[in-house]
């Protein structure tokens, strides 16, 4: 099965394909359209020619093709899961999940396309200002070029075209290389919701060539993009002027107080560090529990973990499969042997079963094995004991991240510390890290990136503020 590229409302043979492989099972799952920079060129075109219909389309119309797509998605739900599963790897429990959410954020952005507005300012406040009236607009930006990775394939690209069309933006995408059928499936839902030709555009292949064009192109208005820290600083680096959404890695920790309810929250920590093999943004990487809660915390937890089941992404039991490449799989597995080396305990796990990285559990690990410095994207997270909150958030801190964190205290005097100290995008009371809602501000500090997404904060990053004023006084 050939997949081409989709450009101004048709599917575009490009001149090159490449296979596209289950990180699974290994079969061919497609031919990907590989295009080269003159079809980037038309898909940006394209989506420069539609602008101008985009723009002018009412906030109703535009509601109704994202709740249509919305609605198509809960239609082909598990058609969905499973290409998900099948692409990405991703346990077709937690892709079911994903769909799930893509299906609310899809609904969220046709719901926020009707709240898109400004504000009047009181121009009185100071002087000069008597007898003028004003008010702001927010205008869509024009074109958006967007660039997803492959761990949600489909809520990631959601989180990213979902607030640009709700907007009036156009949108030319480059989804992940491993994952693009998910983002070829949406393209095919938003051409039966009635999407105008030319508003979306999904471009697959070479990385670095279609991906520096669009970033560079001088009609691409605004870039936004998910995915590695060196990645965002180059499109940093490259997009001049524009404007840059950037949602990058963490190595995302929570805190355990003395006081916590250690066998409540065992099986969701082990759900944080373990879902999709670890493959999360704020997946749980580190721990840090006091002291006197240390044994009983890690005794339940590797207890726990054991029993999470290995196997094949379709298996409705599986709960850990196959990282997305073996390369990954290979640069975790050194990773974990460095953390060895530098005195860490495996207490579980470290070992390759059929191709998938077993759970792993390390205990007393140093602040600068890269399991710990690094963002791990893997099954791995580390346990650490610590004496104080205090030492716990200076561990959190003590990271070039800062993207979510999460503390487990009844203590509202440490909690509501611990809220001010943590420098992170978003902290969680009595929850881990890995807890997201497509509403909520999501995004970071540090090299956890720039702007925030979530349906209402991604439309602001995705349009212009205009004021507007009226002198009454002529
Ligand atoms: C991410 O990995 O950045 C996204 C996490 C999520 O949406 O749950």
């Amino acid at each position: 099965m050939k997949k081409h590229a989709f450009i101004d409302g048709t599917w575009v043979e490009t001149k090159n394909y490449t296979p596209l492989y289950s990180p699974y099972s290994k079969e061919k799952l497609a031919d990907i359209a590989s295009a080269d920079l003159a079809e980037t060129e038309q898909a940006i075109e394209a989506a420069v020619r539609c602008k101008p219909v985009m723009r002018s389309m009412p906030a109703h119309q535009r509601a109704r093709i994202l709740e249509t797509v919305s609605r198509l998605l809960e239609q082909r739900r598990e058609e969905a899961a499973r290409l998900i599963a099948l692409e990405a790897a991703k346990p077709i429990k937690a892709a079911l999940i994903e769909v799930d959410r893509t299906i609310q954020t899809y609904k969220l952005a046709g719901e926020e396309a009707k709240r898109i507005h400004g504000e009047t300012l009181a121009m009185d406040a100071v002087p000069g200002g008597e007898g003028r009236f004003a008010y702001t607009v927010r205008e869509p930006l024009g074109v958006v070029g967007a660039v997803t990775p492959f761990n949600f394939p489909m809520n990631l690209v959601a989180h990213k075209l979902g607030p640009a069309i709700a907007a009036g933006n156009t949108v030319v995408l480059k989804p992940a290389g491993q994952t693009p059928l998910s983002a070829f499936f949406i393209a095919e839902l938003f051409m039966e919701a009635g999407l105008p030709a030319g508003a979306l555009n999904v471009v697959t292949g070479a990385g670095r060539v279609i991906g520096d064009k669009i970033v560079e192109d001088p009609r691409v208005d605004v870039i936004t993009f998910t995915g590695s820290p060196s990645v965002g600083k180059s499109i940093r680096a490259k997009a001049g002027l524009k404007r840059v959404t950037l949602e990058l890695g963490s190595n995302s920790a929570v805190i355990v107080d003395s006081d916590a309810r250690i066998d409540s929250i065992i099986a969701r920590c082990v759900t944080g560090a373990f879902s999709f093999q670890g493959q999360v943004c704020i997946s749980l990487q580190r721990v840090y529990v006091l002291e006197d809660r240390y044994d009983e915390f890690v005794e339940k937890f590797v207890a726990a973990a054991k029993q999470l089941k290995l196997g094949d992404p379709l298996d409705a039991d599986t709960d850990v499969s196959v990282m997305i490449s073996e390369r990954e799989t290979e640069r975790a597995v050194a990773w974990i042997q460095e953390a060895a080396q530098q005195g860490a305990t495996v207490a579980l796990g470290g070992t390759i079963e059929g191709g998938i990285l077993a759970p792993t559990v390390l205990l007393n690990v140093p602040p600068d094995a890269q399991v710990s410095c690094k963002e791990v994207f893997a099954p791995i997270v580390l346990i650490n004991k610590v004496s104080s909150v205090e030492e716990a958030v200076d561990w959190v801190n003590h990271s070039v991240y800062g993207l979510q964190a999460g503390i487990y205290t009844d203590n509202l005097h440490t909690a509501m510390n611990a809220i001010d100290k943590l420098h992170v995008g978003g902290v969680m009371i009595n929850d881990i890290p890995t807890f997201r809602l497509d509403h909520m501000p999501y995004g970071g500090v540090k090299e956890s990136g720039v702007g925030r997404e979530g349906i209402k904060y991604a439309v602001e990053e995705l349009t212009e503020l205009k004021l507007v004023v009226f002198n009454r006084s002529r």
